[in-house]
């Protein structure tokens, strides 16, 4: 994994041991599927990726931050082989396990970019997604850490950057106050048209919507999922 060393990462990028056929699908299929021109060492001077270009024929490109163990990726892909999906998650037991999924069932329309999505979103070009999946981000629940949340404003500016005008950013989260966090930022950051961000509307998952595993835990242990949804102006 390629560090930025001038940016702060606070989650994990490794967990328990992977197995051998774990490791076997990091080494065989993620190159394969992996973005290129990300990592600072294979594009050194910063040079624009254009994922529309890379995606020959797609009739859209849509991302997904922290994806987890890839099972809202994998179901997505499946369910619209017209789309190229980029996928963004730092912490390797999760690539495998989505790696898992590939290895048995290969949807053929996934990228991946095993790291944080913030180095993907510098370098990619102005205006080319089309949609963009922040599920559950990492809470940080403690209000001294509120400031490592994901949707602050300024990140979410830099993402407005490379989202096609009209583009939806669609956020779940099981916690009511990143989801009150989450409104403020976006309209701190100036870009983003609210669609969904308030009770009751918030609480209705998304059409086709095949759920997470973190969202599948946050069920099992009592809290509500919020579902928010902003347009790109
Ligand atoms: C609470 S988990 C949710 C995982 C998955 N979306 C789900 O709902 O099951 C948050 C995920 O975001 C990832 N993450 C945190 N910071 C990130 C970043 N800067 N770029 C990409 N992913 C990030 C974490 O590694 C973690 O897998």
């Amino acid at each position: 994994m390629n560090v930025r060393p001038w940016r702060n990462f606070y989650g994990r990028r490794k967990g328990k041991g992977l197995r051998p056929t774990q490791q076997r699908h990091l080494a065989e299929i993620l190159p394969r599927l992996r973005l290129p021109g990300v990592a600072l060492d294979e594009n050194p001077d910063r040079k624009t990726i254009d994922p529309v270009a890379l995606a020959h024929g797609a009739r859209a490109v849509w991302l997904e931050i922290g994806f987890g163990g890839g099972e809202h990726l994998h179901a997505m892909a499946k369910a619209h082989p017209d789309v190229r999906f980029l996928g963004c998650e730092p912490f390797v037991n999760g690539v495998a396990m989505l790696l898992g999924k590939i290895a048995t069932d290969d949807p053929g329309n996934v990228r991946i970019h095993p790291g944080d999505v913030r180095d993907l979103v510098e370098v990619l070009a102005t205006g080319t997604l089309g949609r963009v999946y922040l599920l559950y981000p990492d809470p940080w629940p403690k209000a001294r850490h509120h400031k490592r949340r994901f949707a602050s404003s300024g990140t979410l500016a830099e993402l407005a950057r490379v989202m096609a005008p009209g583009a939806e950013l669609r956020l779940a989260t099981d916690i009511p106050d990143y989801a009150e966090h989450a409104v403020a930022a976006a309209a701190e950051a100036g870009c983003f048209e609210p669609v969904v961000t308030g009770a009751p509307a918030w609480h209705a998952a998304w059409p086709g919507w095949p759920g997470t595993r973190y969202e599948t835990k946050a069920l099992r242990e009592g809290r509500v999922p919020h579902y928010l949804v902003w347009r790109r102006r």
